[in-house]
């Protein structure tokens, strides 16, 4: 059986393992300890099975310069599922489940970089995030979604991420 809940600090260890062994590399592990470092981080879930964490989603604080409204926006990043656990719905049920969350914190709209394939069917549209510019190359991987219908749609501004990405 699969639960999810909020990070806590305990978890720390079993995370960073999980992002090791997702990615293949330390570098999303040291990502994430540095968005925490930064006070960077809106909302962090693990997703745990089999008594361990297998799964993980944080989402951290974004500007948009300038700011065209008072849209409050963050960045999905990472998103982290074992391998042992993939394909069992454990990504989507951690994104189905913090983005009400989200909402409820006040945020209106959430940018990702990722599959358009994986990230669509969550409602993530790459025409959206299109009039705005990225630090990334252009291509349909740069995402966004509305939690608050109208809240980005059209702005032009440059989305800065937090600190902790430039590393
Ligand atoms: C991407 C990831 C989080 C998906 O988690 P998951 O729990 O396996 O995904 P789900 O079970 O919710 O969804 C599985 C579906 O997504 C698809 N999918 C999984 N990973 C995908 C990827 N990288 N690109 C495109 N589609 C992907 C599968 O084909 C499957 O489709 P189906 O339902 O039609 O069979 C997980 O594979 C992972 O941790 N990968 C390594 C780290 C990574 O790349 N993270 C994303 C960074 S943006």
């Amino acid at each position: 059986m699969i639960s999810l809940r909020e990070w806590e600090a305990e978890d720390q260890p079993a995370t960073r393992r999980l992002l090791i062994r997702a990615f293949g590399q330390p570098d999303e592990a040291d990502l994430v300890e540095a968005l925490r470092a930064e006070g960077a981080v809106i909302l962090e879930l693990v997703a745990e099975a089999e008594q361990q964490v297998a799964g993980h989603i944080l989402y951290s604080r974004l500007t948009i310069d300038p700011s065209e409204g008072s849209a409050q926006v963050a960045a999905l990043a990472p998103l982290a599922v074992d391998p042992d656990f993939q394909r069992r719905g454990v990504g989507g049920a951690l994104i189905h489940m913090s983005l009400p969350m989200l909402a409820h914190a006040g945020v209106d709209a959430v940018f990702v970089l990722g599959d358009a394939a994986y990230y669509s069917r969550f409602g993530f549209s790459s025409e959206l995030a299109a009039t705005l510019q990225s630090p990334f190359p252009p291509g349909d991987h740069f995402m966004a979604m509305e939690l608050s219908p109208g809240s980005i749609e059209g702005c032009h501004g440059k989305v800065c991420y937090a600190r902790a990405f430039d590393l």
